[in-house]
Parts: C-alpha cells; sequence; structure tokens
C-alpha cells in the first residue's frame, strides 16, 4: 500500500518524505487555500516546489466543472511536472475528461467519490486512482472502509487497474483498516501518518533498555 500525505504545506511534505514512507501528494483547492496559495501563477509553481520535493505522484486539482474547461485547465497542470496528476472531480463532464487524458496517456484521480456507482464509473473512464472520501461518509454515519472493501472487491472481480486512494483520512486507525480493505492507496494528514509510531510499550521499553545499558 503505498503513503501519499494529502496536503499543499511544503514542511510537512518535506518531513513525511525526510522520514522515508513517502510515495506522492495529494492536493485540492481548500488545501492550497490554507497555506494562502493564490492566483493562478502562484498555484502552478506551487506544484512545481511539490513535485521538486517528493519522486512519487502529485495530484493537482482542477477548478472548471465543464468538460473544455477541464480539458484545458488539465492539459496546462499535465504539462507543469511529469510527477503531476490531473485530479477530476465525479461528475458527467468529469469522466468525459478522464476518458479523453487516459487516451492521452495523462494520468488522472477521480475526486469526491462516495458510491460504489461512482467508482466503477471512474474505472471505465479509464482514471489512474479513484478517491473515496472515508471520512466524510463516516461524518454522515456511513462507514467509509466498507465502501472501501466494496470498491476493492469490484475492481478485484473486473479486472479494473484503476488504483484505490483511500481520501478523507482522519485518523491513523482508518490507515490500518483501509490496509485491511485492500487499498492502494491512502493519502492522510502528517499526523495520522506519525500516529501510527506510537505505542505506551514501545516508549516503556526503550526507556528500560538505554536505563540498564547504562548501569
Ligand atoms: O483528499 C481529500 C481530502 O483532502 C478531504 O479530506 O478531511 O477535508 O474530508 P477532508
Amino acid at each position: 500500500m503505498k503513503f501519499f500525505i494529502d496536503t499543499a504545506n511544503l514542511d510537512q511534505i518535506r518531513e513525511a518524505n525526510d522520514f522515508g514512507i513517502l510515495d506522492g501528494v495529494t492536493t485540492n483547492p481548500s488545501l492550497m487555500a490554507k497555506e494562502g496559495i493564490k492566483g493562478h501563477d502562484k498555484v502552478m509553481q506551487h506544484y512545481i516546489d511539490i513535485c521538486n520535493i517528493v519522486d512519487g505522484d502529485v495530484s493537482a486539482e482542477v477548478i472548471a466543472t465543464d468538460f473544455d474547461g477541464i480539458i484545458k485547465e488539465g492539459l496546462a497542470l499535465a504539462e507543469l511536472h511529469p510527477q503531476i496528476v490531473v485530479k477530476v472531480p465525479m461528475i458527467k463532464d468529469g469522466i468525459k475528461a478522464i476518458r479523453y487524458f487516459t487516451d492521452k496517456g495523462i494520468k488522472t484521480n477521480c475526486t469526491l467519490v462516495f458510491s460504489a456507482g461512482q467508482a466503477l464509473l471512474a474505472a471505465k473512464a479509464g482514471a489512474t486512482y479513484v478517491s473515496p472520501f472515508i471520512g466524510r461518509l463516516d461524518d454522515i454515519s456511513y462507514d467509509g472502509v466498507e465502501l472501501i472493501q466494496q470498491i476493492v472487491n469490484i475492481y478485484t472481480i473486473h479486472g479494473f487497474e484503476t488504483e484505490v486512494l483511500a481520501a478523507s483520512i482522519r485518523n491513523s486507525m482508518h490507515i490500518i483498516k483501509c490496509a485491511e480493505a485492500g487499498a492502494d492507496v491512502v493519502t492522510c494528514p502528517l499526523e495520522s501518518i506519525l500516529g501510527l509510531l506510537k505505542h505506551p510499550l514501545t516508549d516503556i521499553g526503550l526507556e528500560k533498555f538505554l536505563a540498564d545499558h547504562n548501569k
């Protein structure tokens, strides 16, 4: 299972990359706004800066919601850097655009996915990644991890190559449950990744080893 970091914060991306477990980055317009990245040129430069930190795929989201607009923005994003994956919303024109990008050999990430039917359409259109938002489903008392399992099963049965990228991860347990469910990728806040490190018995054990060594 690949680990992506879900942020536009360069320091956090560097920290996760230096940690040695990072396979890629996902961003979205809200995450860019959170970092105060505004204006076309600054946004484009920020994507390049991210690509220069990590080796893996970097999802950059289109803002347009009509086919022509999505194509125009997506082509410009894809030209920025070979690591860019064009992130496209799960809407009718988005699916058409994913088919267009797929046929041109441009990688895509179909975002804002909340059902198996939507995931099926993304795979049919040839999306590289499909992004079910598990935290936002949990927020409204649907089981996000169950959706991951369902999509993984469907893709396995039918041999779809689209990778299941579990998004809207809120905690370390989400990461573990997604691993059990067979997600190909989890995209997480840094603190959820670092949470995987923690166990009180590790801390207690290390303290005792060091104390014994110093005796
Ligand atoms: O990757 C999608 C993610 O950024 C959404 O997360 O926490 O806003 O639901 P959240």
